[in-house]
């Protein structure tokens, strides 16, 4: 048995993902500045593979950092009450922030990081994910930059796991049930 058994179809082929990761970061190209030198904040695990793609097709000087969050609830459904694992090394006051996201769901944990960034005064404060699924939307957060909207699905691959697994799969994909019951 493969990993790639367990997937039961592609949402998003590799080269789909790597040309909109391309066209995102060139929207962000349009934005800042070498001068405003940006924080590019990458939530934890999820969004790991995403920032290493991203970063390299910015063309303006930025730093990066990282923060863990953990989320309570099931294993596929985020229950909105959140905890910060791990901080950012250094103040963000005056900064100009993006955070960089592996998915919005219902919206809980994005809401909940951008409320707690800006008591400390960033310089401006945006949001760009790979994903969002508007339709299990419960929380209104404005998304700076969306790379894909999907339907309401489990979605794993390019960072994003079930139970820890298949982070490392270069494409997005819907899992079998089977795969997601016998675990
Ligand atoms: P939210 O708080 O409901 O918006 O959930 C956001 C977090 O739940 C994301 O950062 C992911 O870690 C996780 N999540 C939500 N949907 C999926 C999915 O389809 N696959 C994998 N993780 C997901
Ligand atoms: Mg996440």
């Amino acid at each position: 048995m493969s990993l790639y058994d367990d997937v039961a179809n592609i949402l998003i082929p590799e080269d789909v993902l790597q040309a909109r990761v391309r066209s995102l970061a060139e929207e962000i190209n349009r934005l800042y500045t070498d001068e405003d030198f940006p924080l590019l904040v990458c939530i934890l695990k999820g969004a790991f593979v995403f920032l290493a793609d991203l970063t390299r097709h910015l063309a303006f000087r930025h730093e990066v950092d990282f923060m863990v969050i953990s989320s309570y609830g099931s294993r596929t459904v985020s229950s909105g009450v959140v905890r910060i694992l791990l901080d950012l090394e250094r103040s963000i006051e005056g900064r100009h922030v993006l955070i960089v996201e592996d998915i919005i769901d219902t919206g809980r944990t994005m809401d909940y990081i951008t409320r707690n960034l800006q008591t400390r005064h960033p310089a401006s404060l945006r949001i760009c994910t790979l994903l969002s699924k508007p339709s299990r939307r419960e929380v209104d957060v404005p998304l700076d930059f969306v790379g894909f909207e999907i339907p309401d699905e489990f979605v794993v691959g390019y960072g994003l796991d079930f139970a820890e697994a298949y982070r490392n799969l270069p494409f997005i994909g819907v899992l079998k049930p089977e795969a997601i019951q016998c675990q």
